[in-house]
């Protein structure tokens, strides 16, 4: 007999946007409530959960991985004069970055030249990964290349919804694996909490988390 089901087939395209008003509502969907108000928001206060863990300084680079515009990387560079090296797979994204985040110690490159500098030695003192992991098919190499160009016992925070979302032909599907089982297996998970409803919608509260994690010591 005929097996007529149609298989999600991954399609990265999603994140190739037409111009920054585009990227704000791919990288923030309104769930409850709207894009703007989520920036506004959420961004602030990921700051205020991600900055003290993060220890960061002037001396400090950071990987933001899955970056998007640098809504992130803007505000811990501007809180802490850091320098920030954000990664991501669009090249719609990595074209608005750094007109976004106007700041010479921002970065942004692809994840090629991003192994190719992690292979000639590379290591950061800290990571981001904000609303990415659960979009990537082989999440597991994601955080292969995040664990790899982290310094021993260096910190990593994460925020991710916990199911997966991989953008395909079919639109957003739950693939099954959980990121942060994975993260937990890869990393020293050093705390994990849902995000506050006082600062996002409580759709966005009940089925996301914020984790603070170490890579593992050498
Ligand atoms: C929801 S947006 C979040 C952007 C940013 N972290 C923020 O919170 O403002 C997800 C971003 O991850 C990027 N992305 C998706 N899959 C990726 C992958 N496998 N590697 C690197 N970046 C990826 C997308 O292009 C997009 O910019």
């Amino acid at each position: 007999m005929a097996n007529n089901e149609v298989k999600p087939t991954y399609r990265p395209e999603v994140f190739h946007v037409k111009n920054l008003e585009h990227a704000k509502s791919i990288i923030l969907t309104p769930e409850d409530s709207t894009t703007d108000e989520r920036w506004e928001k959420e961004t602030p206060y990921l700051a205020d959960e991600a900055f003290p863990y993060l220890g960061l300084g002037p001396d400090k680079v950071v990987l933001d991985y899955g970056c998007g515009v640098g809504r992130m990387a803007k505000v811990l560079i501007e809180r802490s004069g850091c320098t920030v090296i954000g990664v991501d797979i669009s090249q719609q994204m990595r074209e608005l970055a750094p007109a976004y985040v106007e700041d010479d110690r921002f970065t942004i490159c692809a994840r090629p030249a991003f192994e190719a500098m992690i292979s000639n030695g590379l290591r950061v003192d800290a990571a981001i990964a904000i609303w990415v992991l659960q979009h990537c098919p082989n999440v597991k190499s994601e955080i292969d290349i995040i664990k790899s160009a982290l310094k021993p016992s260096a910190p990593l925070f994460v925020c991710n919804n916990l199911q997966a979302v991989i953008p395909t032909n079919l639109g957003w599907v739950d693939t099954g694996f959980e990121v942060k089982t994975l993260l937990a297996d890869n990393f020293d998970e050093i705390s994990r909490s849902r995000l506050s409803p006082k600062f996002v919608a409580p759709l966005v509260s009940a089925t996301s988390f914020v984790g603070k994690y170490k890579n593992k010591s050498d």
